[in-house]
């Protein structure tokens, strides 16, 4: 099959494929329990997992402390967010419709601002007062089957600053445009006019010279989409590549001369959907199959090469570089490792409705991929991970320091702790937010040849308000110089990025 012929196909079938008849006559009438279920829990941290009825207007936070000269500018973060519609509540974490999140910063003074991406999905739905499509890991009663991808595309994943504006990630469908000032939903964003409707992931990667990289996966097709982009915004290539037993991918890595696939033995069997499971339970664990890791070359997208580790899980990569050995090319990844999948299955369906089911703990996880050889051996660090980020300036290049929530507790979701390990030596420092605060994505800001920052964002849902922290990168342990407390609590997003004044 020629090259544009299997983009067609992806760009006509989209990155999910469609919902089959049998998966309508299952449909039951009537709803289920779980809204009532959320609203009788007493857990204090479902807050975390509620929807905001609106948009949020620009809103002055209380700042104690004052933000340093280098994080002056804005965080973007973005997360699921319209979970329940007309009595309905989704049962995965995944599927609620995105919003999108500015924190102004500016010394003493933080302002922040939310606005619900107005996806045609969401626009459609709001205004039939009822769920019409298919989520990541729900099937509302009576939807119909989707007849594109971004007719389901919920922009709820991640965000990448990109020209002036910023772009949506969800990673079944489009990127969506949104404005950086006023998060005015701007449309979709379409790379090449014969690239409509392609899957484009929520975890592209930016080299030091601006170039971005990024995937979708077509699970139907068991087609990989590749993009590269300059940092110009323009799209400089583009095509797609067969992988077997193609599983779920998230995010990846690059290093200078790589792009750098684990695929964790999570594979889509179309016979599932095509009875009627959701998109993620389409997905079976396939131990056997270990964790693969597909090295494709950066300028030859022909030269592949296939390794592979022990079986395992992951959402996210820290950072991968590679070096050249007297015993051959060494690429090191890390990443964050679970022995299974029930993360994905069970616990982000659970919150939904207020209940914590916990699963096998995430860990910084350091694997070395020999190309020469074929071979890949790993080392599983102490830490519990989740939300890796490292400096954007080391992307792809030997890195040490890599930031990420730690400290998982049994009868909260997510984590209390943000820390900075150093991937070679293991050493590592956190600071603990406490018992009562859920710890999101915190972003490393550099400073020039100073340390650097770390910025995030914790649910303190023992006062019901977010709070944004700034810690020095290399003190976190002293606990943040400055906070900026909102006077509400936002949804538990996903990912964000720093974009300075
Ligand atoms: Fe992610």
């Amino acid at each position: 099959m020629q090259r544009r012929e299997l983009m067609r196909l992806l760009a006509s079938a989209g990155a999910l494929p469609l919902l089959g008849p049998l998966a309508r006559l299952a449909h039951a009438a009537d709803k289920d329990a779980w809204q009532a279920d959320f609203e009788a829990a007493d857990a204090p941290w479902k807050t975390g997992f509620a929807a905001p009825p609106g948009d949020l207007p620009l809103t002055r936070a209380a700042v104690r402390g004052r933000f340093p000269d280098a994080v002056t500018g804005t965080l973007f973060r973005i997360g699921p967010a319209g979970h329940d519609l007309g009595g309905e509540r989704y049962h995965h974490w995944f599927d609620g419709d995105g919003m999108v999140h500015r924190f102004v910063i500016d010394g003493a003074d933080v302002r922040h601002q939310g606005r619900y991406v107005a996806t045609p999905k969401r626009v459609a739905e709001v205004r039939a007062g009822r769920r019409l499509a298919e989520a990541f890991g729900t099937m509302p009663p009576g939807v119909e089957p989707p007849t594109s991808a971004d007719n389901i595309n919920v922009a709820n994943t991640s965000v990448l600053p990109l020209q002036g504006e910023v772009l949506a990630l969800w990673e079944g469908g489009s990127a969506t445009r949104i404005d950086a000032r006023t998060l005015d939903t701007l449309g979709v964003k379409t790379w090449r006019p014969d690239l409509a409707g392609m899957p484009f992931s929520a975890h592209p990667k930016v080299d030091p010279d601006g170039t971005v990289w990024n995937f979708g996966v077509s699970s139907g097709q068991g087609l990989l989409a590749l993009y590269e982009i300059g940092a110009d915004g323009a799209l400089r290539r583009a095509a797609v590549v067969p992988v077997a037993d193609m599983p779920m991918v998230h995010d990846f890595a690059v290093t200078e001369r790589h792009l750098v696939f684990l695929m964790p033995p999570l594979v889509y069997d179309a016979k599932r959907k095509e009875a009627g499971a959701t998109f993620l339970d389409a997905h079976v664990w396939r131990p056997e199959l270990g964790m693969r890791a597909l090295v494709v070359d950066k300028q030859n997208w022909e030269r592949r090469q296939m390794l592979t580790l022990p079986a395992g899980f992951l959402f996210h990569v820290g950072n991968a570089w590679e070096e050249d050995t007297p015993r051959g090319t060494r690429i090191h990844i890390d990443y964050v490792r679970s022995e299974n999948a029930d993360s994905v299955f069970t616990t982000n369906r659970e919150v939904m409705r207020a209940r914590r089911v916990k699963s096998t703990d995430p860990h910084l996880t350091v694997a070395t991929l020999n190309l020469d050889t074929g071979t890949a051996t790993q080392t599983t660090l102490a830490q519990e991970a989740e939300f890796p980020r490292i400096d954007p300036r080391r992307v792809g290049l030997r890195h040490r320091q890599v930031v990420h929530a730690t400290q998982v507790r049994r009868d909260l979701p997510g984590f209390g702790a943000v820390a900075r390990t150093d991937v070679e030596s293991g050493c590592s420092q956190r600071f603990s937010y406490g018992a009562q605060a859920i710890v999101e994505e915190h972003v490393y800001v550099p400073d020039g040849a100073k340390p650097g920052w770390v910025l995030g964002t914790v649910l303190d849902f023992g006062r019901q308000k977010t709070v944004l922290s700034c810690f020095a990168a290399d003190h976190l342990a002293a606990g943040p110089v400055a906070q900026a407390t909102l006077p509400y609590a936002l949804p538990l997003g996903l990912h964000g990025a720093f974009v300075s004044a």
